[in-house]
């Protein structure tokens, strides 16, 4: 038999000091708080989120999902304004990755034929220089390939072919990017970012 303490202590003091801390603290504080190393120590110390040198998520980031611990960011990677992270799996962004402000990773969702509306989770990997127009969402399940380009407002629904410019709504190829030799880095987020 469970311990009835134990049980009473999770449920009136273990879940709502989780939600506190995941929803209000993660979404609303530290998301708008303007100091980046803040946001930083907490994305990197509390949600176990990996991010590598030079990388930084902007300003108004949003996060959901249990798999935060799964979200592993590269080097010199630009995740720019009000970013919104589902993570019921793993999201890998790889070096050298900039995204536009509102790109949107869903690793989640339902199951529209299931009477129980069943949970779908699948990874989602952004390879290296990789650049993703605002307002972009990428679906579960999704890996866009080395150097492409996710054209603005764009729903990524497959595979993205490495140095292929994808658009519109299921997201389909427009044409190659001109160049596979990159010289461009990010470092870090703007001055109050
Ligand atoms: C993809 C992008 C880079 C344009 O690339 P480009 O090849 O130089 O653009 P072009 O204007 O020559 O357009 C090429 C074709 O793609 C289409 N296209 C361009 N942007 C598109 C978009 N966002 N969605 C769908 N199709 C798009 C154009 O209509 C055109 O189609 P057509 O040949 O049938 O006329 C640009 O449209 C874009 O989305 N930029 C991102 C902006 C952004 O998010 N900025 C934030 C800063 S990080």
């Amino acid at each position: 038999m469970k311990n009835p303490i134990r049980q009473w202590l999770n449920e009136y003091v273990g879940i709502p000091v989780v939600v506190l801390l995941r929803g209000w603290v993660l979404n609303r504080l530290i998301a708008n708080t303007p100091l980046p190393w803040l946001r930083d120590a907490y994305y990197r110390r509390v949600c176990g989120i990996k991010i590598g040198k030079g990388s930084a998520i902007w300003q108004g980031a949003q996060f959901t999902g249990d798999k935060l611990n799964e979200i592993e960011i590269g080097d010199h990677c630009a995740i720019s304004f009000n970013s919104f992270w589902v993570a019921g799996a793993a999201i890998t962004i790889r070096d050298d990755v900039v995204t536009g402000h509102f790109v949107e990773f869903y690793t989640s969702d339902h199951d529209p034929d299931d009477p129980a509306f069943t949970r779908r989770n699948a990874p989602i990997v952004i390879e290296d220089h990789v650049w993703i127009g605002s307002r972009a969402i990428i679906l579960k399940g999704v890996t866009v390939g080395r150097g492409a380009v996710v054209a603005a407002g764009s729903v990524v629904t497959r595979n993205v072919e490495p140095f292929t410019i994808v658009g519109g709504n299921p997201a389909k190829p427009i044409r190659k990017r001109g160049t596979t030799e990159f010289t461009y880095h990010h470092d870090g987020a703007p001055l109050f970012g």
